[in-house]
């Protein structure tokens, strides 16, 4: 369908929910896709984190068309094999002990919010329920998870949101102590504020935040749904910080481009949910779960080292072109703010018209491209960018 015809008809009938650029995409490969006049675009966004082997990768393609061939979905009150061999992959990979598998990154943070719930009740007994989460956070858009978001913008409209969430600025360890008082269950933080500009979180708060947890008994729930699944060149971001969280939470590039999110808990968590306690109709489905299989499969330590090779190149180029203020970022995940005001949603938009597709956090531009990109791509994406900026 040509793009005007599209775009009224999707205008018609989809909520208006999104702003979307000008733009149908009709197929792509690896960092590349084209769009319905059959112009060529190199993706710096991978469907906001998700398609970590880019656009259709062969294999990855093949186990999903081939899962979907014989066993779509058969539901949680059976075994199917995509899903146990998944969570084995993931509990393997980082050592916790057990997977709730979800089907989306506001679902897996639901799921370890009742989970963190759960589990002081369970030890302490009600009322026990408070979660602290950091300003300018993101974690979603259901109930719980947009009330434990750190933003007004968001607290808008839906009253009311949910109880026992406080917030407290990044970087202010001495506000966090005050915030953890004994009605605290959890602490739940990005590790790299995505949403919220690309700002990574220092060692010194990360390091802050696990030694009160320590002390107080307060479990640490790591949102990875952007960071996570080789985004910043380990396959979890909390692995820079050396951290060891009660709880992990995975989504976007998980599935590789299909519907998936996961829950992931430590030893003391293992045994916090019985029959009965949580659930999801698609949770674990066998053919999210073949392509979760092939990412996990892709990332072992020689692709993880040039997912942080690729991303210090991307950063230093951007660091040295005119029109970029600052970068920050870790891996293939980064922020540029720019110079003179110029608008990162303007710039953005020009890009798309320009075949670049861009990102935008706050008041930055945003690159989250395919983990696969090439440096060739980096280089002709980074000479559209520079050829707007100018
Ligand atoms: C850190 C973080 N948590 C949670 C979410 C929500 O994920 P989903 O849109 O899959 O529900 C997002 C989405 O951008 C995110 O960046």
């Amino acid at each position: 369908m040509e793009h005007e015809a599209l775009k009224k008809k999707d205008n018609e009938s989809v909520m208006r929910s999104y702003a979307r650029y000008d733009v149908s995409i009709i197929e792509g490969k690896g960092a590349v896709c084209y769009d319905s006049s059959g112009k060529r675009h190199i993706d710096f966004t991978a469907g906001i984190g998700v398609n970590a082997l880019g656009f259709c990768d062969p294999k990855w393609s093949a186990a999903v068309a081939a899962q979907a061939s014989r066993l779509q979905h058969a539901s949680n009150l059976f075994y199917t094999e995509p899903c146990a061999t998944l969570a084995g992959r993931l509990t393997e990979r980082t050592g916790l002990a057990k997977v709730f598998f979800a089907n989306s990154g506001a679902e897996a943070n639901e799921c370890a919010i009742k989970a963190a719930r759960k589990h002081s009740f369970d030890k302490y007994g009600g009322g026990r329920h408070g979660i602290i989460t950091l300003e300018n956070s993101f974690h979603g858009r259901t109930m719980a998870t947009i009330t434990a978001t750190g933003q007004d913008s968001f607290h808008k409209y839906f009253n009311p949101f949910l109880d026992g969430f406080s917030y407290v600025p990044a970087e202010d360890a001495g506000r966090l102590r005050e915030a953890a008082t004994e009605e605290v269950c959890a602490i739940m933080i990005e590790p790299i504020l995505g949403e919220g500009g690309v700002i990574p979180l220092s060692r010194e708060f990360v390091g802050e935040i696990e030694s009160l947890c320590c002390e107080r008994d307060i479990l640490l729930i790591v949102d990875e749904v952007q960071t996570g699944v080789g985004r910043t060149g380990r396959f979890f971001a909390y692995e820079h910080y050396g951290l060891s969280p009660d709880i992990v939470t995975a989504a976007k590039a998980l599935g590789g481009g299909l519907p998936i999110g996961a829950a992931l808990f430590g030893e003391k968590l293992a045994s916090v949910f019985a029959p009965g306690d949580h659930g999801s109709t698609f949770g674990g489905n066998p053919v999210s779960c073949a392509g979760g299989l092939v990412v996990t499969e892709r990332l072992d330590d020689a692709f993880l080292g040039e997912v942080r090779d690729k991303g210090d190149y991307m950063a230093e180029k951007l660091r040295r072109m005119k029109g970029v203020k600052e970068v920050s970022g870790l891996g293939m995940m980064l922020g540029a703010s720019l110079e003179g005001g110029a608008g990162a949603k303007d710039v953005a938009a020009e890009c798309a018209r320009n075949g670049l597709l861009m990102l935008t956090a706050k008041d930055k531009l945003r690159f989250l491209p395919p983990l696969v990109i090439s440096w060739e791509e980096i280089d002709e994406g980074l000479a559209v960018l520079a050829s707007v900026l100018v």
